[in-house]
């Protein structure tokens, strides 16, 4: 079945949305993007992913097009013309279209595209396994922008080794996932995830998560890890609005967790799901 999707003021099916080939989005991967997952219909931690957007937006020196409320009646238009109970919208904000020039054109109107997707978020989880690549993406990556061919070539790696997915290193730190933020488990039952900087996303479900864990009792430690202390630990895994909180159960061959998704992100990503389900808008 054809989606409706949104493209600059309208509501259309997918087949009739187009933009320009002088998008900037397109010649420069000049565009911030968004994505917000939805259960039982409705938006799961609508009002941080909307405040990343506007600071995104604010890095790269581009306004926000709409406010709040217009982004909330735009999602949720588009969660119901599509009958989206489970998924996500994806959001994308790009400078516009002007000829090709590496300065920033004046005057363009922003091009707004959104979609939905369907996606399986609150299932059974079955666990990743990771193997580590040099993190060769940019400086700026608390910056949410569709430059994402690093990512998607790592990614892509991965799979053609049989794995799942990447956890990058940069200085002998973990960084991130190809799309997900990182945690280990210590033997003494710590969550460890590195502290927000210019080398990683603020991701938004790290926020949430590491909130709920904090209420729950758990110790958390915001600081970077190597490789060698994540094979080590008792158990890791990542965060992001697509998965959750997703196990990672072998890295580089070295099994975690005998293998199998450990009781803390277990426990974490039911008081996730639990407390999405009750505050999305
Ligand atoms: N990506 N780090 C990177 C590099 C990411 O691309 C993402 C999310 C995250 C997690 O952020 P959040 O919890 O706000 O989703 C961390 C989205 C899901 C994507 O590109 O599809």
């Amino acid at each position: 079945m054809s989606r409706i999707v949104y493209l600059n003021g309208a509501f259309i099916p997918e087949e009739e949305a187009s933009i320009s080939i002088f998008d900037r989005g397109f010649l420069f991967a000049d565009a911030v993007y968004e994505v917000t997952s939805v259960l039982d219909g409705k938006l799961v931690d609508f009002d941080g992913h909307m405040a990343r957007l506007e600071r995104s937006l604010g890095e790269v020196g581009m306004p926000m097009p709409m406010d709040r409320e217009a982004w909330l009646a735009l999602h949720r238009e588009l969660v119901v013309k599509n009958g989206l109970e489970e998924g996500c919208v994806y959001l994308q904000v790009s400078r516009g279209v002007a000829d090709r020039n590496f300065l920033f054109p004046e005057n363009v109107s922003q091009t707004v595209v959104a979609f939905t997707q369907l996606k399986n978020l609150a299932g059974e989880k079955k666990g990743l396994r990771v193997v580590s690549i040099p993190d060769i993406r940019w400086r700026r990556r608390d910056i949410k922008t569709v430059q994402l061919l690093a990512a998607s070539m790592s990614k892509t790696g991965a799979k053609k080794q049989g794995k799942d997915d990447v956890w990058m290193v940069e200085d002998g730190f973990v960084t991130e996932g190809s799309s997900s933020n990182t945690y280990i488990v210590t033997s003494e039952g710590a969550i460890v995830t590195r502290q927000l900087s210019s080398s990683i996303l603020p991701g938004i479900t790290r926020a949430a998560v590491l909130k709920l864990a904090e209420e729950r009792g758990f110790v958390i430690e915001e600081r970077p890890f190597t490789l060698d202390e994540a094979k080590a630990a008792q158990e890791a895994f990542v965060t992001s609005a697509t998965s959750f909180v997703l196990p990672v159960v072998e890295i580089d061959g070295t099994e975690l967790s005998g293998g199998v998704p450990g009781p803390t992100a277990r426990r974490l990503n039911e008081i996730y799901i639990e407390e999405g389900r009750r505050n999305a808008i």
